[in-house]
């Protein structure tokens, strides 16, 4: 039994160990491919530190070698010498002096096929991150939260918490799950169910956005952001809705839409820049397997300022285009997805502001215009996905908030929302970008479904 102290395989490929380390490293990991000829055998294993696999060359004549249990799937060990790969992908193998098997995988193993699809991988993705795709998709996930993180603390923002149950539907589109502790089916006609009898006395459900406890917690600590699982009963079965995603929504006192524009292209172009420096594996997979024009993507951010129109201009570029839309695009209508795609796809070909939408299809905590018809609000959005980011100057003026409020029928439940413009109040702005969409930008990958370790769609829950 070899006991001795792992070495993560990233370190053995990036050469961060010593000579004398390399004289005798053990490593653990899956079995992605094995061959086996007469004399000596080629096992690949990955241990999820790094993207890369890591080849072990066994000569058959000094270690004992059971094909049978050295299949894809397998988990072992191995000791030996870290040598300079001849022929191998990567710089560095191992000449292997020790093996063991730590669970041996058999052919009903599902993952044995080079490249399965999307689809059939949706349907076992407990075993997809044994995949390369979602190896790498984990990889740039984590790397991409943990630099939202940086970026924010960084900037003087306090990370802040937001419920997940709330008595609020933060966007008012009414897509909120509601949520009881009472069960269904123990209703009856003579005790029916009722959300007087439930655990909180009154109809509660999970968050579809943090934003208006990120707004009361700005405040008092001046910047604020909240990460954390948003969750919406949108039925549409599209390849960018799920019903549970992650959301990144910083709120800040004192900030116009103005100030908020800057922050935001600075926030997407730094976070962006960080995944191209520390994902370069991964970008390079992704590249050949799933969007040849990602390098351009990264480079168009880091690069291009970002376009910047206002809705009306945007109707105008969608009324001039001969294109044909599904649906007919037109002032006083929403901006569709495929009128979304078409500014960002053929017309701007960079990431796009879509400033001051009309009142009347924007939610009613965004900051009026004087011209009375719009609000101080942008819509960030991306070639290739459509909308990435939602977010306004926020309607500080109590007396227009509390006529809006009324307007859209809201009743005591957002009265504690109200006494923050009752008392210091303050011109403050916020948004929301959807990690995921944020993940289908910098990976290529086109199903949000596939940038979610176990997604959560309409119909479904893998
Ligand atoms: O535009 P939305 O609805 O804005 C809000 O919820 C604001 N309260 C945010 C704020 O100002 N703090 O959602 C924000 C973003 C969208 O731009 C989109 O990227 C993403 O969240 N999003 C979804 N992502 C995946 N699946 C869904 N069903 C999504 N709905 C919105
Ligand atoms: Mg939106």
């Amino acid at each position: 039994m070899i006991n001795a102290k792992r070495t993560p395989i990233e370190r053995i490929l990036k050469s961060q160990i010593s000579d004398k380390e390399k004289e005798n490293v053990e490593v653990w990991g899956w079995i992605r491919t094995s061959r086996f000829s007469k004399n000596i055998s080629f096992i690949s294993i990955n241990d999820g530190s790094s993207f890369e696999s890591l080849q072990l060359v066994v000569e058959n004549n000094n270690v004992k070698v059971e094909e049978n249990k050295l299949l894809t799937g397998s988990s072992v060990r191995a000791r030996g010498k870290v040598v300079a790969s001849s022929g191998g992908a990567q710089a560095y193998e191992i000449l292997v002096k020790e093996l063991d098997v730590i669970s041996a995988a058999d052919e009903q193993f599902p993952l044995q096929k080079k490249r399965h699809t999307q689809e059939f991988l949706r349907e076992i993705s407990h075993l997809r991150p044994r995949t390369n795709t979602h190896l790498a998709v984990g990889i740039v996930r984590s790397k991409l939260a943990s630099t939202i993180h940086k970026y924010f603390t960084d900037a003087g923002f306090r990370y802040v918490h937001a419920p997940i149950l709330t008595k609020s539907d933060c966007e008012g589109a009414g897509e909120t799950f509601r949520v009881t502790s009472q069960d269904p089916a123990k209703s009856t006609a003579s005790a029916p169910f009722s959300w007087k009898n439930d655990l909180f006395g009154q109809e509660v459900y999970l968050t579809v956005s943090g934003q208006l406890e990120a707004e009361a917690l700005a405040m008092g600590l001046g910047k604020v952001y909240t990460f954390g699982p948003t969750f919406r009963a949108d039925p549409s079965e599209t390849t960018r809705h799920a019903s549970e995603f992650w959301m990144v929504e910083p709120e800040m006192a004192f900030y116009d839409l103005e100030d908020m524009k800057v922050l935001t292209s600075d926030f997407i172009k730094s976070i962006t820049n960080a995944v191209w420096k520390d994902c370069q594996d991964e970008i390079k997979f992704f590249t050949q397997y799933i969007e040849p024009e990602l390098p351009k993507r990264f480079k168009t951010i880091l690069e291009e300022n970002f376009g910047d129109i206002t809705y009306t201009e945007a109707q105008e570029i969608l009324a001039k285009s001969t294109k044909t839309f599904e649906i007919k695009p037109g002032i006083g209508n929403d901006i569709a997805t495929e009128h979304e795609r078409y500014l960002v796809d053929e017309v701007f070909k960079k990431p796009l502001f879509v400033t001051d939408y009309p009142k009347t299809i924007k939610p009613f905590y965004m900051k009026q215009n004087d011209d009375n018809k719009t609000v101080a609000c942008f819509d960030l959005l991306a070639p290739g996905i459509g909308e990435i980011i939602g977010g306004s100057q926020r309607e500080e003026r109590y007396d227009v908030l509390e006529r809006e409020m009324k307007a859209h029928g809201m009743d005591d439940a957002y009265a504690w929302y109200l006494d923050t413009r009752r008392w210091g109040s303050v011109p403050h702005s916020g948004f929301g970008l959807g990690f995921e969409r944020m993940m289908m930008y910098l990976t290529g990958i086109k199903n949000i479904k596939d940038v979610l370790a176990f997604p959560r769609a309409s119909r479904r829950v893998w």
